[in-house]
This record gives structure tokens, C-alpha cells and sequence, in this order.
């Protein structure tokens, strides 16, 4: 598992997966992929626009496919907020790479992602005001995020610290692991 040079990045919407994401990747000298980029890319339109057209089944296919067509060269990715929702998506991370859970309660993910102007891009998952939408599918998918990643972090810290702190970890488990395999 270790020797692998994938780390992938897990949590719900606005835990700060990309921007981690790309710092992680800078300090390591990896590439940077986006799950959400890729089926973008592919599809040639954004994920709002591919989920009012053809549904949320239809994204959740193209999206396991941009995971498991990443490759295996030494990246960093940060993976969509529902990756988690297929088992085959938790079972592959964790064999292809180390999976990191960032985690952030509901109340600050709320204030995050209402304070991001991107959020409009982002389809509404649920009909339910914002808050208890985030405060329902964390609780809901928490089991999953718990269960997939080899380690977790407080990812309420400064964003710097947090980098920091992933590194270290990484780096040092790494090093075990080396010596291990
Ligand atoms: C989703 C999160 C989004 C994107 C899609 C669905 C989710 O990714 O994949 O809108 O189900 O939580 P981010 O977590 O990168 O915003």
C-alpha cells in the first residue's frame, strides 16, 4: 500500500481537499488531479449542468471512471465529496494509495462553502436548507469517510498547519513503511 505514490483526499464538500490538495503536491514534487476536473473535462461541461441533464447516477459513473483511470504515476488527488457513496471507489483508494480523511464539522463546512463564490456551480444535493443538507450527508457519510482513509485530520486549522501536519505524517509513515517492505 505504501509504496504507492498516491494520495487521495477525502471529505465532504468545502473541507478543503483542492487547496490542500495542491500544496500537498507542490512539497512532494507530485501532480495535482481533481477528480471533478476530470469529469469535466471529459464531458466537456460542468458537473451542475451534467447532473440537470442526465441525473446524479450518471456523474457518479463518469466519476468512479475518472478514478480509476488516474494511472499510477506519483499525484495527489483530491476526489469529489460523494466518492465515498460507491464501495468499489473506498475499495480502490485504499489498495492503490494512502487515503486521507480531512475532517471539518458541519457548522464551519456551512460557513465555508456559503462564503465561496463557487458555490453556485455546485448542484444542491438534497432539497433541504444548506446547513441540515451538509449536517444529513456528513452524518450519513462519515461511516465511509472513517472506514476508507488510513489516517484523518482536523482540518479546521489554519490551512498552513494543516499542510504541515499531512506532510509530516505522510513522510513518516512513508519512512516505516520503506523499511517494512
Ligand atoms: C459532491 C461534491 C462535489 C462534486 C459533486 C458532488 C458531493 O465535489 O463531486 O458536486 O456529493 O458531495 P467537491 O467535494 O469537490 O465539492
Amino acid at each position: 500500500m505504501m509504496t504507492k505514490n498516491i494520495l487521495y483526499l477525502i471529505g465532504f464538500r468545502g473541507c478543503g481537499k483542492t487547496t490542500l490538495g495542491k500544496m500537498l503536491a507542490q512539497r512532494l514534487q507530485w501532480a495535482f488531479v481533481d477528480t471533478d476536473v476530470l469529469v469535466e473535462e471529459k464531458a466537456g461541461c460542468s458537473i451542475a449542468s451534467m447532473v440537470q441533464q442526465h441525473g446524479w447516477d450518471f456523474f457518479r459513473q463518469a466519476e468512479s471512471e475518472a478514478l480509476h483511470n488516474i494511472g499510477t504515476k506519483p499525484a495527489v488527488v483530491a476526489t469529489g465529496g460523494g466518492i465515498v457513496l460507491r464501495q468499489e471507489n473506498c475499495e480502490y483508494m485504499r489498495q492503490q494509495g494512502f487515503v486521507y480523511f480531512l475532517s471539518v464539522p458541519a457548522s464551519i463546512l456551512h460557513d465555508r462553502l456559503y462564503a465561496d463564490p463557487k458555490q453556485e456551480q455546485r448542484p444542491a444535493l438534497t432539497e433541504l436548507s444548506p446547513l441540515q443538507e451538509i449536517e444529513n450527508l456528513l452524518q450519513e457519510r462519515l461511516p465511509a469517510y472513517l472506514s476508507t482513509a488510513h489516517a484523518a485530520i482536523d482540518a479546521t486549522q489554519c490551512i498552513e498547519t494543516v499542510a504541515d501536519e499531512m506532510y509530516m505524517q505522510y513522510v513518516t509513515i512513508r519512512k516505516h513503511a520503506e523499511k517494512l517492505a
